[in-house]
């Protein structure tokens, strides 16, 4: 693609960010590809958004963006793009129809398929395991409120290490685990909708001991470079009363301590034990040393902020949410590029010195230049985190390309790459161009 002179720009340069550092963009594999044949099995998004009411419009990623199909046209945009990296998803459905047991050949041919087209144009394959698509037959036995979620989750990490280990640049367990735990248990909002502080709180607790069970697993294999991905939020009090501080406390210890404490400490913050305690598996402490399985690099998602106050009537937190003043992108999230330096900070000061890779960071946005100005001001704060002594050594943008926003449907549109739902026709968006535009400079590294 030719470089013309009114293309959108980034302020920093590549060389700014060090000599190895890694670029890319991420995905997932519910929410780009489609292609429910060939023995792929059913994941409780399916099942989710086949339920009426529960997502936007009753939209269900049984099409996405035939990512499936078109993949090969998709890694041309990656590596046209200048891109070093992809960040996807496994789907444990299409590798193991039941969850477990027998493998679908031609699922896994698939991503032989994907992984040897990425490798053929030089785009290094980071690979999560887990990004939300429990099969359905493994949720009929309770999903991520039985225990025994660890050894499946194990048994289909092994798969796909002995299957793929060879060629992956890196291997993530899980996305978000909090998400799983409270979007999906507690909010109901997500795949598979409960609303029960039960069911959230063991699944809190098994999506952590699942993926220090799959790390065993993966080593066992002899895999390399092994993470978790997990998103944080810069979390802060209303006011400076004491009642908000205790209140942005719980928040803060719900969103992003329970998973950094338990991978980095190997405990849990007290303040939520004690809220959660009578709903906690029987000897989860026993768990623990799992949990906090050593690691070789931590993945953080980064999005926004949020303010928290103290709220009597609200059971249980005794808090709740309240808007900031801040610009917004179209599901409401604000704009805070400033809190991507304190996160990335307290990683390293809280928690680990190992390398950390902004593993999503984008905007759902229809106008363009708005994303630029975003990825602009992300790019920087992480800058400023590098300088105050952060490891970080990759960027990924969420997301490669206009997709399926879980319980949102296809209206929220993250892509760098516009995606025409009717007709499946990619085109780049101006912010794809400015990552372009920095990234072909690769020279002056
Ligand atoms: C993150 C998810 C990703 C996408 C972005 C917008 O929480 O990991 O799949 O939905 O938000």
């Amino acid at each position: 693609m030719q470089l013309e002179e009114n293309y959108p720009v980034f302020s920093a340069q590549r060389r700014d960010f060090g000599r190895d550092f890694v670029f890319g963009v991420a995905t997932a594999a519910y929410q780009i590809e489609g292609g429910q044949t060939d023995g792929r099995g059913s994941s409780i998004w399916d099942t989710f958004s086949a339920t009426p009411g529960n997502t936007k419009n009753g939209e269900t990623g049984h099409d996405a963006c035939d990512h499936y199909r078109r993949w090969p046209q998709d890694l041309d945009l990656i590596k046209d793009g200048g891109f070093d990296a992809y960040r996807f998803s496994f789907s444990w459905p299409r590798s193991l129809p039941q969850g477990q047991g027998a493998p679908n050949q031609k699922g896994l041919d698939f991503y032989e398929r994907l992984l040897d087209g990425m490798l053929e144009r030089g785009i290094r394959p980071f690979a999560t395991l887990y990004h939300w698509d429990l099969p359905s037959a493994l949720q009929d036995r309770g999903g991520w409120m039985n225990r025994d979620v660890a050894s499946w989750f194990a048994e289909y990490a092994t798969l796909i290490a002995r299957r793929f280990g060879d060629r992956l640049a890196s291997i993530a367990t899980l996305n978000e685990p909090w998400c799983t735990a409270y979007v999906g248990h507690f909010m109901g909002r997500h795949a598979p909708g409960y609303r029960d502080v039960r069911a959230m709180t063991r699944a809190m607790h098994h999506v952590l001991f699942a993926h220090g069970t799959a790390i065993d697993a993966l080593r066992a294999e002899g895999a390399k470079n092994l993470g978790i991905v997990t998103v944080l939020k810069h979390s802060q009090p209303f006011s400076s009363s004491a009642e908000d501080a205790a209140a942005n406390d719980v928040e803060d210890a719900m969103f992003n301590r329970w998973y950094m404490d338990g991978l980095f400490k190997s405990s849990y913050p007290e303040v939520l034990v004690k809220l959660l305690e009578p709903h906690l598996p029987e000897r989860w402490q026993d768990d623990l040393p799992v949990v906090a399985r050593p690691l070789d690099w931590i993945g953080i998602n980064y999005y926004t902020r949020q303010t928290i106050q103290f709220d009597l009537s609200v059971p249980l937190w005794r808090s709740k949410k309240v808007p900031g003043p801040l610009p917004k992108n179209d599901l409401g999230w604000e704009i805070y590029p400033e809190g991507l330096t304190h996160v990335l900070q307290r990683v390293t000061r809280e928690y680990t010195k190992l390398p950390i890779y902004v593993t999503e960071n984008g905007i759902t946005e229809t106008d363009d230049t708005r994303r630029v100005d975003f990825y602009d001001r992300h790019l920087q704060a992480l800058l400023a985190a590098q300088r105050a002594g952060s490891d970080v050594r990759g960027y990924f943008a969420w997301s490669l390309l206009d997709n399926y926003e879980w319980a949102e449907g296809y209206t929220p549109r993250f892509g760098i790459v516009h995606t025409d739902y009717a007709t499946q026709t990619r085109t780049p968006k101006g912010s794809y161009l400015a990552f372009q535009r920095m990234l072909a400079r690769a020279a002056d590294v």
